[in-house]
Parts: C-alpha cells; structure tokens; sequence
C-alpha cells in the first residue's frame, strides 16, 4: 500500500468544507495544514482537524513533507497558488475555475507537465454516478440534436462570493460548458448567443446577472440551451435532457428520499436536495479519490487541457455576447 499522500487545503469556506471532510473519510490521506488568509478560522479549522495552519500558502510549500494542495480559495487566487504549488513540486486538485484566462490554464497544465505532478479539477459532475450513467449510454441516441440543460442553485451565494467570482458564466455556467465537453469530447462550437437580467440589484451593481440563458450552436448542427439562476425557491435544481436521432435520455434531479405521499388531495414528493453539499457529496468524495489515484498511477488529470479550455472560451464567448446583445461568431471570436 501506498503511504499516506500530506495534504493541505487552502481556503476554508463552503468548497474547502467539503473538502475536509472527503479527506478526513479517505484515510490515505493525511492532513497536515489548512491555510486561509482569516487567521481565526485557519486556527479553529487546524485545531478541529489536529493540524497546522497558516495564512500564508507560500510559507507552507516550502515544508518538502508536503506532497499534494487542494486549491479552495475564492476564484481570484487560483491560479497564482496553482502555479506556485506547482513550481514547489506538489500536486494540486483545485476548484473551478483554473484561471481567468485561456493563458493562465494553459501555463497550468504545462507546469503539471514539466514538474511531472497531478492536476484535477473540480468539475463533480464529471463524478456524480447520473451523469457518468448518461454518458455510458449517450451513443445508443445516434446523431445528438438537441441538449437542454437547467441548472439553478440554492440558497444565493454570499455578496462577498459573488463579488470576486468573475461573472455568472465563468463561476456558475462553466459546470454545463464543462458538461457538454465530458458527454460530447471537444466538439467545434459555431456561435454563441447569452440573454440575461439581474433581479437582485446588488448582483446588478457588480454587472453581473443572476439569470442567465445561453444558446449554443455546434458545427455539427447540436444545438444547446442551457438555463440559469442564482436562486430556485424549491431547491437545488440541476438538469438535463439529450434528444438524438433515436430516442431522448433525461437526468432529474435527485431528492431528500424518493418518497411519493398520493391522497384525495393530490399529490406530494420529498424536496429537492437543498444545496450543492448534499446533491454532489459522493461525487466531491469520489473527486478527491480519483486525485489520490491520479497521484499514485501518475494520471496526470482528470479534464483534457482542449476541454478545459474550450470550456473557458464558451464562458468568454457568452459573456462577450451578453454585452454586446449581439451572437457570437466563435471561430472569429477565439481567433482574435
Ligand atoms: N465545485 C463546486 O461545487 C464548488 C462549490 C462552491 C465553490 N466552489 C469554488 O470554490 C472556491 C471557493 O468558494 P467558496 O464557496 O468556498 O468561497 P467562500 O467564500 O465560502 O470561502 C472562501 C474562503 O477562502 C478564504 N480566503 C479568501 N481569500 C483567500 C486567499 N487569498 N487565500 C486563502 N484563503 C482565502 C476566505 O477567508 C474563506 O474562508 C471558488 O473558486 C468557487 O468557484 C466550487
């Protein structure tokens, strides 16, 4: 057996809680130190996990005990500490997104390359056993026409959160752009088209959205709606539906039980899951999981660099789109 991988997770919010707790499940990893830049949480978290801490990740790369980093911290720290981790000589799992630009992922993956380390991402839903089950099944449709996807989330992230996300479609919707690359592969997009408002007026002041529609035509004729909120009243709501040449396959979202309550009145189903920690908590285990087999196999990582990129550059082209109010032409746009 493989000795116990030393990990640290840096940002200790809502991502680095869940991701604490895989780690604390797969024992064959062995928490050394937690770092956030909020000294007093870096010291309770460390004081409940039995670890060190610090505010500092530069301080704690220097420490050659430690093996592998799990990038938590909000988006606009992300690829400095990946790059930095990197050049240390650690592994690295880190949170969506991997940079802010398509030159940033790229010096990401190169740095895995040249330091021989594990890059994964937290895409989960690459993971989640419903839509490893659609992809398994996907070519049984013949041609794919058409895809809609919804995905709302539950409850509104906090102001302070979505104040430094980016935007809308480089924090939230690049998990269906993602999507469409784990069932499809890297196919060519032909244009892009992003409609959208803000409700909420402080959303609004950071000119960014809240509700989101994005159309996308591929060069293969696919075409694909996906629909977005920062809010569902009923719960956390992601799905999907594929039609093809042959037939339609559909992912629902999964509830609090699959109980069913019929009486003269009508009838009633169980709640939607309520957020992202209970709808994906086997997939953010079975993420951390494939890292540390990453790590012990040598698989360099789990989402393709073309993916990954594409991915991002759908995000750039929906959002040039949304402020332009114009479709994008996405061979132009990546060329320019
Ligand atoms: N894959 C998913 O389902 C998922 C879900 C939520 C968040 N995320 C991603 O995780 C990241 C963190 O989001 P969150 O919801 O946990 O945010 P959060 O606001 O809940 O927590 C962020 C934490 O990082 C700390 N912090 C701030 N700046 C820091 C820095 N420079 N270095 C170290 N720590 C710092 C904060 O003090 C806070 O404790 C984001 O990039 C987000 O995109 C992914």
């Amino acid at each position: 057996m493989n000795s116990a991988i030393k990990i640290c997770v840096v940002g200790l919010g809502r991502a680095g809680n869940f991701h604490l707790h895989s780690i604390k499940l797969l024992n064959q990893f062995e928490l050394i130190y937690v770092v956030d830049t909020n000294e007093k949480l870096a010291q309770s978290v460390a004081e409940e996990y039995g670890c060190k801490w610090s505010v500092q990740l530069e301080d704690v790369l220097k420490d050659d005990a430690l093996d592998a980093v799990v990038v938590a911290s909000p988006t606009d720290a992300h690829f400095d500490y990946i790059r930095l981790a990197l050049q240390a000589g650690k592994h690295v799992f880190t949170e969506k997104p991997v940079g802010h630009s398509v030159n940033e992922i790229q010096t990401c993956f190169k740095l895995a390359q040249e330091n021989n380390k594990a890059l994964h991402l937290g895409f989960q839903r690459r993971v989640d056993k419903n839509f490893v089950a659609l992809k398994q099944r996907l070519a049984e449709l013949g041609d794919y026409r058409i895809v809609k996807a919804s995905s709302r989330d539950n409850p509104k992230p906090s102001y302070d959160y979505l104040k430094i996300s980016g935007n809308i479609f480089h924090d939230m919707v690049i998990h269906d752009f993602d999507m469409l690359m784990f069932l499809f592969g890297a196919l060519a997009p032909e244009s892009v088209h992003a409609i959208g408002h803000a409700y909420d007026t402080t959303i609004a002041s950071f000119n960014d959205y809240d509700t989101v529609l994005v159309n996308i035509k591929f060069q293969n004729g696919m075409v694909c709606s996906i629909d977005t909120s920062r809010t569902a009243a009923y719960g956390y709501d992601q799905r999907i539906e594929v039609f093809g040449e042959k037939g339609m396959m559909t992912v629902e979202n999964e509830r609090n039980t699959a109980l069913n309550v019929y009486t003269k009145d009508g009838m009633s189903h169980e709640p939607y899951n309520h957020s992202f920690p209970e709808r994906y908590k086997d997939a953010y285990l079975e993420e951390l999981r494939q890292f540390l087999e990453g790590i012990n196999t040598g698989l360099h990582t789990n989402v393709i660099e073309e993916e990954c990129v594409l991915a991002h550059q759908l995000a750039d082209a929906a959002l040039e789109s949304i402020q332009t109010n114009q479709t994008v032409n996405f061979s132009q746009f990546v060329a320019k």
